[in-house]
C-alpha cells in the first residue's frame, strides 16, 4: 500500500495523542451549582440527584471545603426559601436565603468565586419565573423584581449574577440597576439560550419549583429552534451580557458551537440536573462507566466551544484532572 496519509500515525501512543490534543480542560473553568436551604444542620440528599444535597447555611462549609481542596474555585448558588409567595419576595429579601448564605460563605471562604442564579421560580408559590398576570408571566413587571434580586445578591457579596428567568430585557434591566448603584465591575452571565427542557426535572424536585399550572414555554425556548438561539444570544450581548450560557448542555452542543462562532464573549454551558441523574442512574445499574462518561461529556462541551462548564460533577472532574486521567 502506498498510503502517504495515515491519520493513525498520530494515535500511536498516549504521549503522542496527548501532544496533538485539540481540547484541553482546566479546573479553573468549572462552576459547581449548589443548593442552600433554610434550617440548621441540614444536609438532605436530593432523591433524584444521588450525591447532591440541600445544605443549610451552617452545613455549606462541608462542601465548600471539599471544593476548595479539589481546586474548584467557583460555585453558583440556588436558594430554597422557607416561605414562598405570589411575588417571590424571598428572592429580593436582603435577609433571604441566598443573601445570608453569601455573607456567611464569603466570610469563611473568601477565595471562592460566587455566582448567583437570579430567578423567581424557587420563591414563587406558583413556581413560575416571574409575577403572574392573566395566567402568564408579566414580563415587564418581572424585570423590576429580577433587577432588585440581582442588586440584593451583589450587595450581599455575589461576584457575578446569572439571570435564568428568560424574560425579555432582563440583562439590560440588571445592568442598569447594578451600574446605578456603583457595581459597574460586576459581570453578568446570562442564561441567554435556555430551552424549555425536560432535563430540568430533578432540579425542580430539588428546589420544589415545578410550575403549579401550565409550563415554562411562554418564556423558555422551543427546542426545535436553532436560529432563535442566535437572536437571544445577540440580544443579550447587546444588552450588556459579559458571558453567555447555553442550557441544557449535552443535547444542545450544536447550539453551543453556533453561539460560540456568532459572538465574541465567553461561552458557558450548564450540564443540568437531568443529565446528572441519567449518568448516576445508569452508573448505579452498572451499565456505564461513570468516570469515563463524565469526562467525555465534559470534553464535548469544551470541544463545542465552551470556556466555562457548570456541572454537578465539578469536584469529581477536578479530581480526575489532578490524577491526569482526563485533561
Ligand atoms: C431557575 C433554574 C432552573 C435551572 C437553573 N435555574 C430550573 C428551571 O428553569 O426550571 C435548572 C438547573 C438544572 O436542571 O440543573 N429558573
Amino acid at each position: 500500500m502506498e498510503l502517504t496519509k495515515r491519520p493513525r500515525r498520530l494515535r500511536g501512543s498516549e504521549t503522542l495523542r496527548k501532544m496533538v490534543r485539540e481540547t484541553r480542560m482546566d479546573k479553573s473553568s468549572l462552576i459547581y451549582p449548589m443548593f442552600v436551604t433554610e434550617g440548621e444542620n441540614v444536609q438532605e440528599e436530593i432523591p433524584s440527584m444521588e450525591g447532591q444535597y440541600r445544605y443549610s447555611i451552617d452545613r455549606m462549609p462541608w462542601k465548600l471545603e471539599r471544593l476548595e481542596r479539589a481546586g474548584v474555585s467557583a460555585v453558583m448558588l440556588f436558594g430554597i426559601p422557607g416561605h414562598k409567595d405570589s411575588v417571590g419576595s424571598g428572592a429580593y429579601d436582603p435577609d433571604g436565603i441566598v443573601q445570608r448564605a453569601l455573607r456567611e460563605a464569603k466570610k469563611r471562604f473568601p477565595d471562592i468565586y460566587y455566582v448567583t442564579d437570579v430567578c423567581m421560580c424557587e420563591y414563587t408559590s406558583h413556581g413560575h419565573c416571574g409575577v403572574i398576570c392573566d395566567h402568564d408571566v408579566d414580563n415587564d413587571e418581572t424585570l423590576k423584581l429580577l433587577a432588585k434580586t440581582a442588586l440584593s445578591h451583589v450587595e450581599a457579596g455575589a461576584d457575578m449574577v446569572a439571570p435564568s428567568d428568560m424574560m425579555d430585557g432582563r440583562v439590560a434591566a440588571i445592568r442598569e440597576i447594578l451600574d446605578k448603584n456603583g457595581y459597574i465591575k460586576t459581570p453578568i452571565m446570562s442564561y441567554a439560550v435556555k430551552y424549555a427542557s425536560a432535563f430540568y426535572g430533578p432540579f425542580r424536585d430539588a428546589a420544589a419549583s415545578a410550575p403549579a399550572f401550565g409550563d415554562r414555554k411562554t418564556y423558555q425556548m422551543d427546542f426545535h429552534n436553532r436560529r432563535e438561539a442566535m437572536k437571544e444570544a445577540l440580544l443579550d450581548v447587546e444588552e450588556g451580557a459579559d458571558i453567555l450560557m447555553v442550557k441544557p448542555a449535552m443535547s444542545y452542543l450544536d447550539i453551543v458551537s453556533q453561539v460560540a462562532q456568532a459572538t465574541n464573549v465567553p461561552i458557558a454551558t450548564y450540564s443540568v440536573s437531568g443529565e446528572y441523574a441519567m449518568v448516576k442512574a445508569a452508573a448505579k445499574m452498572g451499565w456505564i462507566d461513570e468516570e469515563r462518561i463524565i469526562s467525555e461529556m465534559a470534553v464535548a462541551n469544551y470541544r463545542a466551544g465552551a470556556q466555562i462548564y457548570i456541572t454537578y460533577f465539578a469536584e469529581e472532574l477536578a479530581a480526575l484532572m489532578d490524577e491526569g486521567r482526563i485533561g
